[in-house]
């Protein structure tokens, strides 16, 4: 057996990997090396720090949704990312990526982008770190994040809208990796965490401030373990983010919501651990929506940023060890969600994490009398649109 030139495992249980052309080989294994390298480095360290503290705005606060929580019979208690510079999670693995890339010697970044919060936090990085920014994102995608497309275009970023396949998120990332194919001089600064190893673990670790953070804030309010932390999963950075704080603690719940979109029948939802198996994309190996022959189904969500036919390797692996469950939630449910968390508690969610609490809400009677984290991954100010046209009259 020939000696993996990694110096980790590439793999999460049975899934993970590195299923990637022979020219982006030599560009992994130095950023694995890189990042490596970058843990252990102290001033490397306290250089990321600093930018999340006084530029993206960490620690973000643990918020308890009082009113919610009372409407509910349970006790909802929100991690606030949505209140960090660009909007949500996001900035947290940009930061991070653009550091290494610099590090690495790169000028040059590819990223893809569904919902636009990736592609926003990777151009206002890459302004602040004056690195030149391309951005991959789906016609689909554009055209229901308009204020994201403007803002990456008023940061500087080249956008290459993708017209192939459902032109989303899934496309974009096709575009961005062949992209790097023949730009291997570049970094491909991915949104989530999946990929072909190291990405999911550089970004599950690089979001794993959510949960640190997450813990020690729910200990100070409250004292001892919250009974279930929750959040939203399309690729699942932020959901791996939160999960990575309590994973040791076999009495606190992980809990994923995936999309459910219109109903869990062959393209009409991206909820992968409903009706997907095993499968090869994008360089690993994880839970994938495909046909008998392995072709890609069609997916649909009201969400760009969970609208993704498989999901992060570590998530796969979670699911198989039983640690982690994963549930969805409808497009109704979601909306629901976004209401009830603006009328009761004055803030108005991203269309993914409101996910998250429209299943918490359908799902409340489980939780009565419990402690819940959910992680309120975004802000909603680039679905306002989508959310008045669905909402209409029920506004
Ligand atoms: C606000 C928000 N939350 C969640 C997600 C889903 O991504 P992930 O599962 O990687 O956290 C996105 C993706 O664009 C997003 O913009």
């Amino acid at each position: 057996m020939t000696q993996s030139p990694f110096s980790r495992p590439t793999t999460f249980g049975a899934y993970g990997g590195v299923y990637a052309p022979e020219t982006l080989m030599a560009s992994l294994i130095e950023l694995e090396a890189a990042w490596t390298e970058s843990r252990m480095d102290l001033s490397f360290q306290s250089e990321l720090n600093h930018l999340l503290e006084t530029y993206a705005g960490r620690a973000t606060p643990l918020h308890h949704a009082k009113r919610l929580s009372k409407a509910l019979g349970l006790e909802l208690w929100l991690k606030r990312e949505d209140l960090l510079h660009t909007g949500a999670h996001k900035i947290n693995n940009s930061l991070g990526q653009a550091l290494l890339a610099k590090r690495m010697g790169k000028t040059r970044i590819l990223c893809e982008t569904g919902a636009g919060q990736h592609g926003v936090a990777t151009a206002t990085v890459c302004a602040l770190l004056d690195l030149q920014c391309v951005v991959y994102m789906g016609a689909v995608d554009a055209a229901r994040q308009q204020p994201n497309v403007q803002r990456m275009k008023l940061l500087g970023a080249d956008i290459q809208i993708v017209e192939q396949g459902q032109s989303t998120l899934k496309d974009a990332i096709n575009e961005a990796l062949r992209a790097w194919v023949g730009d291997p001089g570049a970094h491909y600064l991915i949104g989530s965490a999946l990929g072909p190893h190291p990405f999911p673990t550089i970004v599950a670790e690089y979001q794993s401030v959510i949960g640190r953070e997450a813990h020690g804030q729910f200990d100070a309010a409250v004292g001892g373990l919250p009974d279930a932390v929750i959040a939203c999963v399309g690729g699942g950075s932020n959901a791996i983010g939160l999960f990575r704080g309590f994973l040791e603690h076999s009495s606190v719940d992980l809990i994923g919501v995936e999309a459910g979109g219109q109903g869990i029948f062959e393209g009409g939802h991206a909820a992968r651990f409903q009706g997907g198996r095993p499968g090869i994309l994008h360089g690993c190996e994880t839970y994938l929506l495909q046909d008998i022959n392995g072709n890609i189904l069609p997916t649909s969500s009201i969400s760009a940023g969970l609208d993704y036919p498989a999901v992060g390797p570590e998530h796969a692996a979670l699911h198989e060890l039983k640690r982690a469950s994963y549930v969805s939630c409808s497009d109704q449910e979601a909306l629901e969600g976004f209401r009830r968390l603006a009328r009761l508690e004055g803030i108005l969610p991203a269309l993914e994490s409101s996910h998250a609490l429209g299943w918490v809400i359908a799902n409340s009677k489980r939780f009565e009398g419990q402690r819940i984290i959910l992680n309120l991954s975004g802000r909603g100010d680039k679905d306002l649109k989508s959310v008045t046209d669905l909402l209409g009259e029920q506004l």
